[in-house]
């Protein structure tokens, strides 16, 4: 349970980037927009934090990069490929996997239609049923349960079957918006070491979190966003022990008014 901050900028952070955002502007109304020129990179196997105050934009930037919000301007692309501004169906389909903030799994449905409807996309039944069977294997505590419906999964089952979802496409990119979100610390722990394994993979993972130190912890680089812009981008590690990002996000009695700070900095000219 190291930090992975140091080994991994040498390792996976030196590779092509497999997501590129690139000045990217994005709203829900045009001329209006909530995020203000973002840009960052994310490499296979790589995990990317993107931390910053409530009302930031964080949201609002995945979502744009997985089609759900409109593009007014920059660019996504993933590997080659441009995605900017394509049917978050398009974008899916060209090999991300999101994982939405709120309303992430159908708790209507069993544990196993959620899955289905995760693949969606697949037309090869065998193929369905092999991502099935991983994602059980992936995930014990899902197959024990495959005939329940969601709604009588505990928190931490919820989010593991979102993230279940998100793979059953085999994504190139997985966008995961506060995976740990009202969990137990221990829950908590057992998220981020999924997301580090999952990278392990090949995996490339870009992750919105509240707990900024915890997932700072488990991931290779992290953007600080503020006012709909990135900030501070760095190593994980040179972020966990940056006094400012500590001020504002790592905890203590004036973190409150290190945000604040932080938004401050954030209306003057970069
Ligand atoms: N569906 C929407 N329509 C219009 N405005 C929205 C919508 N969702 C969010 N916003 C606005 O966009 C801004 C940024 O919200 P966003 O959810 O991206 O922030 P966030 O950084 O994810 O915050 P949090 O930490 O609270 O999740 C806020 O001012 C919010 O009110
Ligand atoms: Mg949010």
């Amino acid at each position: 349970m190291n930090t992975v901050g140091t080994e991994a900028a040498s390792t996976a952070g030196s590779a092509a980037p497999l997501l590129a955002v690139q000045a990217l502007v994005a709203g829900y109304v045009r001329g209006l927009p909530i995020v203000h020129g973002a840009s960052l990179t994310v490499a296979a196997g790589e995990v990317v934090t993107i931390i910053g105050p409530n009302g930031a934009g964080k949201s609002t930037l995945l979502k744009a990069v997985v089609g759900l919000v409109p593009v007014e301007s920059g660019r996504v692309m993933l590997g080659a490929r441009e995605i900017t501004g394509l049917p978050a169906h398009e974008v899916i389909a060209a090999g991300v996997g999101y994982v939405p903030q709120t309303a992430n799994v159908f708790t209507t449905l069993t544990i196993h239609d959620n899955l289905r409807a995760g693949a969606h996309l697949l037309a090869d039944p065998r193929l369905l049923a092999a991502r099935l069977d991983r994602a059980y294997e992936v995930f014990p505590a899902l197959a024990a349960k495959r005939r329940d419906k969601a709604r009588t999964l505990s928190g931490g089952q919820r989010q593991m079957l979102a993230v279940a979802r998100a793979l059953m496409t085999d994504p190139l990119l997985v966008v995961l918006d506060e995976p740990t979100a009202g969990l137990s610390p221990l829950l908590v722990e057992e998220v981020f070491m999924r997301v580090r394994a999952l990278a392990a993979t090949g995996v490339a993972v870009l992750m919105v979190e509240q707990n900024a130190k915890g997932a700072l912890k488990h991931s290779h680089r992290g953007y600080v966003l503020a006012e709909g812009r990135n900030r501070i981008e760095g190593a994980a590690g040179e972020l966990l022990s940056d006094p400012q990002v500590a001020l504002a996000f790592l905890g203590g009695r004036t973190a409150v008014a290190g945000a604040a700070g932080l938004a401050a900095a954030a209306k003057e000219p970069a």
